[in-house]
């Protein structure tokens, strides 16, 4: 199932990542490009992403909300996560691929977090996992990352911790909530983790995190500053129901593609319009022979 990176091949690794980080310290004082990361959960979603040159495919928990149809991303479980990643791996050849952890599969024990963490990479081709959460996963990141198992760390608003966040709000308003922002980020830095997810976060603070760490940040709702951005693919299509963050820029309107495609399809069927003489296969003259054979026979009983 995995992938090993062969150099000079175009494919996205955790140093060609690092390598994307803009520190004020570069002296080329060159802009690094921007990191791209879009979440996806098939195979065929995987392979037009990897073919636009998206450098991160995320494998979020937020299949849950998109594709499985929860109402938060609490229920989803370690398999389903496994067999996402699976599907994804496969439509990736360029791009690195990153499976999120779900709820509960990182909250036991560090041993089991980490046979659950060694599974997505093993059986799921994943070659870096996600955890949400700051200081409270220093212990967990350090083991994973003596794993060989690299880390992506996500603070701010955690979805998972969304009963003790009490919604989904903007996290760091306060000057108590951004110091604690602020140790979070750092701890997944000094944990090792290789980059960090920065979600729902004010612009002025997440371009100050950024600032402070060494490893890239990858926002989502947390401003132009960060040094790479991530969005769930179905909000980018138009294919997300009911309410949108703000920060969720629709691209193009594939539920509605989708649902005039579909009217005609089931119109055609209905008038006989489809399928046409063209879309069917045609007889052999040996089966028209046996199909008036057994016409006539049918004619004299
Ligand atoms: O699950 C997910 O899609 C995520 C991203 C929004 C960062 O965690």
């Amino acid at each position: 199932m995995s992938v090993a990176p062969r150099g000079g091949n175009g494919k996205v690794t955790i140093p060609e990542i690092l390598s994307r980080k803009s520190l004020s310290s570069d002296v080329s004082h060159q802009p690094k490009t921007k990191i791209t990361c879009l979440t996806a959960y098939d195979f065929p979603t995987a392979r037009l992403l990897d073919e636009a040159a998206v450098d991160i495919l995320l494998v979020g928990d937020s299949v849950g909300m998109v594709v499985l149809g929860y109402d938060s991303t609490l229920p989803v479980t370690f398999d389903e996560i496994l067999h996402h990643t699976r599907a994804v791996r496969r439509g990736t050849q360029r791009a690195l691929v990153v499976a999120d952890m779900p709820y509960g599969s990182f909250h036991v024990t560090i041993e089991e977090s980490v046979r659950n963490a060694v599974r997505l990479v093993k059986e799921g081709g994943a070659e870096a996992v996600k955890i949400e959460g700051g200081e409270r996963r220093i212990e967990l990141i350090a083991r994973l990352v003596e794993a060989e198992i690299p880390v992506m760390g996500h603070v701010g608003l955690t979805p998972q911790s969304i009963h003790a966040l009490g919604g989904f709000h903007v996290q760091g308003k306060t000057a108590d909530a951004a110091q604690q922002l602020e140790r979070d980020a750092c701890a997944v830095e000094s944990a090792g983790a290789f980059s960090v997810v920065l979600e729902s976060v004010p612009r002025d603070l997440a371009a100050r995190i950024t600032e402070k760490l060494r490893i890239p940040t990858i926002g989502i709702g947390a401003g132009p500053e960060c040094d790479g951005q991530v969005l769930v693919i179905h909000d980018l299509l138009g294919l997300t129901q009911g309410h949108k963050p703000k920060f969720a820029r629709q691209y193009v309107d594939l539920s509605s593609e989708i649902s005039r495609a579909v009217a005609s399809y089931c119109h055609d069927v209905r008038s006989g319009d489809f399928p046409s003489d063209a879309e069917s296969f045609h007889s052999t003259a040996a089966l028209r022979d046996y199909l008036r054979g057994s016409a006539l026979a049918k004619q004299r009983t």
